[in-house]
């Protein structure tokens, strides 16, 4: 945001405040509606957020050009956490103090999530985190939904698959010790694995940001394994691969959504070939529905959406058609709304939201061969 728009609301807030009608924790009732997204446009995680809030506003956009949600028009406003824990509880905080939003959509990274939920959940201001997939993240309190699958269910899908369609027998783990979702992914894949027979022959870590993985690849390399798990985002995954092709190890890398990025590709390149990840989207298995939705994005941005930019836009869908539903954009009947979302027909699929408002929906499998993602099955939860 601009700084003299900042200082406006601010001072808009600090004149009006006392005078708004108490709806929730201060969204208008009139004039434009405010969703709220917090998310990484920059750092580490930079296509996470980018690709997010490109597809958010295109469904905003979409829904504007329709004349709007009861007869308002929708305004998105996005701040930047950085991919920085304190920034993204201090972004859901803005959100909802200075510009009054009646719902907040993110994080991407279940960590980030973590840190901006208990702010919303305190507030009584509606979250949907559009694809975090840790557990945890939806149990902060009932202001918090999500539009994914969940971590058990996916590292279960990649053991299934490695054991029953890669043969794979053994393997080793290799996760970010710094980050919520490589933690919890681990731990399900090792948990499913197992009960399948499979041995967990070596686990190694790293954290976020680290850049030297020769010790943890050498270690693996003595361990004998068929496979290496490795349940974290795309900016390591990259480099992992790469180190393992320079020290001469070649079997093939499994992991899950936090892969989902060009960069993975761009820095990973041939390392990567025979590799797989579990997804929540795959660009070349489309219902009419998703076709439609990767046209209007590629047209609209001149390069297609990942996985992230379908669930960002199916986020933006949930809290739009709740809107309508409860015929208000105030905080607590939009929350009500939310959590009776049914059979709402999305990108990624139908959506529902269950009573631990989560949504139940299938994965697919992408492995990487020619250089580029082909989709390889889906899996029902
Ligand atoms: N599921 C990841 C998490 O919870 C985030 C993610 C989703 C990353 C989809 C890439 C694609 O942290």
């Amino acid at each position: 945001m601009h700084r003299r728009a900042l200082l406006t609301a601010l001072l808009v807030s600090a004149l009006f405040g006392g005078c708004k009608p108490s709806a929730g924790a201060g969204a208008a009732s009139t004039g434009d509606i405010v969703i709220g997204h917090f998310t990484s446009m920059t750092g580490n995680t930079a296509h996470f957020g980018q690709d997010t809030d490109k597809a958010v506003r295109l469904a905003v956009d979409e829904v504007n050009a329709a004349g709007g949600v009861l007869g308002r028009q929708v305004k998105v406003v996005t701040l930047d956490d950085r991919g920085d824990s304190a920034e993204a509880s201090n972004a859901v905080t803005r959100l909802i103090d200075v510009e009054h939003a009646s719902a907040i959509i993110g994080e991407v990274a279940s960590s980030l999530s973590l840190a901006g939920a208990p702010v919303a959940q305190r507030r009584k201001v509606p979250m949907v985190s559009p694809s975090s997939t840790n557990p945890k993240v939806t149990q902060v309190g009932d202001m918090i939904f999500r539009v994914c699958f969940l971590d058990p269910f996916q590292g279960a899908v990649m053991a299934k698959f490695a054991k029953d369609q890669l043969k794979v027998t053994r393997v080793a783990v290799l996760k970010d010790v710094k980050n919520d979702y490589s933690l919890g992914l681990a731990a399900a894949f090792i948990k499913s694995f197992k009960e399948l027979g499979g041995e967990v022959v070596i686990e190694q870590s790293y954290s976020a940001g680290d850049t030297d993985f020769s010790a943890q690849v050498t270690a693996i390399k003595g361990a004998d394994v068929q496979a290496i798990y490795l349940p974290g985002y795309y900016a390591e995954v990259a480099v992992i691969a790469r180190t393992a092709e320079r020290l001469g190890l070649k079997i093939p890398l499994l992991g899950g959504d936090g892969w989902d990025a060009p960069d993975l590709l761009k820095i990973g390149g041939t390392a990567l070939e025979g590799s797989y990840f579990s997804n929540h989207f795959a660009l070349d298995t489309s219902t009419p529905r998703a076709k439609k939705f990767v046209e209007d994005f590629t047209k609209k941005y001149g390069q297609p959406p990942t996985g992230l930019g379908a669930l960002g836009y199916d986020a933006a869908l949930v809290v739009m058609d709740a809107m309508k539903r409860a015929g208000s954009a105030e905080p607590a009947k939009l929350r009500d709304a939310l959590a009776a979302t049914k059979d709402l027909d999305a990108v990624t699929g139908k959506i529902t939201i269950d009573p631990e408002r989560n949504a139940k929906k299938s994965a697919v499998i992408i492995k990487i061969t020619g250089g580029a993602l082909k989709y390889e099955a889906s899996v029902e939860p």
